[in-house]
C-alpha cells in the first residue's frame, strides 16, 4: 500500500447480500471499488452484530485490493491479532471504544498492520492530537455507527477540516463512514477527505448477477467528489 490522497472509494459489505460475500467482493472490485470496508459489530459497543475474525479470514483470498477492518467492538486489545491474522491490511478501533486507545494503537501496528483511529459523531477532533503520529488513518463517523442506510450528519463535515488542517504533512488518510452518497462526498472531499465509505450508495439496485449498478453507483460517488 503506498500512501496518496487521490480518492478511494471503499464499499462497506454491510450492505452486500451476507450469504455471497466472495462473490459481491469480487463484483464491486471489478466494478471499480478501491478498497473493501469491513464493519466488524459485537452488540455491545454498538447494537448490532455482524461477523468475526473467522469471517474475515474467509473473505480475504476474494479481496484483491486493500481490507479495511472497522472494528466497532468493546473490548480491542484481545482480539487484535485474531484479526491481523485474519489478513486485515488496516484495523480501525474506535476512540470510545476503552480507556487505553494508545496502547491499542501501539498493539495493531505491532501486529504489522495499519492503524486507523475511528471516532464518532459526538467526539470532538481534539481527542486526535496526541494520537495522530501512530495512526496512518483516522475514520470520521458522519453517522452513530451500527447500522447501514443512516442519515449524513452534516455538522461533521467541519470536524473533517478541522482534522485535515492537524494531519498537516503526515501520510495518514483521512475516511469518511455513514451516510456517503454523490450529493455527501464533495462535502467530505472538499473539507479533506480522500477515503469514502458506502455501503448503501455502492450496493443498491445491484446483485452478484446484475453488478452493473455498482460499477454506475462507484462512478457517480467518484464524479461527484472530484
Ligand atoms: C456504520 C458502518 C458503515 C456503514 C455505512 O456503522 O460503519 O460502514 O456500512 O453504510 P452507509 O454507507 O449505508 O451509511
Ligand atoms: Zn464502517
Amino acid at each position: 500500500m503506498t500512501f496518496d490522497r487521490t480518492v478511494k472509494i471503499a464499499p462497506s459489505i454491510l450492505s452486500a447480500d451476507f450469504a455471497d460475500f466472495g462473490r459481491e467482493i469480487q463484483a464491486v472490485e471489478a466494478e471499480g471499488a478501491d478498497w473493501i470496508h469491513v464493519d466488524v459489530m459485537d452488540g455491545h459497543f454498538v447494537p448490532n452484530i455482524t461477523f468475526g475474525p473467522a469471517t474475515c479470514k474467509a473473505i480475504r483470498p476474494h479481496i484483491k485490493t486493500v481490507m479495511d477492518v472497522h472494528l466497532m467492538i468493546a473490548p480491542v486489545d484481545p482480539y487484535i491479532e485474531a484479526f491481523a491474522e485474519a489478513g486485515a491490511d488496516i484495523i480501525s478501533a474506535h476512540v470510545e471504544a476503552g480507556p487505553h486507545i494508545h496502547r491499542t494503537l501501539q498493539a495493531i501496528r505491532g501486529a504489522g498492520v495499519k492503524a486507523g483511529l475511528a471516532i464518532n459523531p459526538g467526539t470532538p477532533a481534539s481527542v486526535l492530537e496526541p494520537l495522530l503520529d501512530m495512526v496512518d488513518l483516522v475514520c470520521v463517523m458522519t453517522v452513530n455507527p451500527g447500522f447501514g442506510g443512516q442519515k449524513f450528519i452534516h455538522s461533521c463535515v467541519e470536524k473533517v477540516r478541522t482534522i485535515r488542517a492537524m494531519i498537516g504533512d503526515r501520510p495518514v488518510h483521512i475516511e469518511i463512514d455513514g451516510g456517503v452518497d454523490p450529493v455527501t462526498a464533495p462535502l467530505v472531499v472538499a473539507a479533506g477527505a480522500d477515503v469514502l465509505v458506502a455501503g448503501s450508495a455502492v450496493f443498491k439496485g445491484g446483485s452478484v448477477r446484475n453488478p452493473a449498478p455498482y460499477g454506475a453507483n462507484i462512478r457517480a460517488i467518484r464524479a461527484a467528489a472530484s
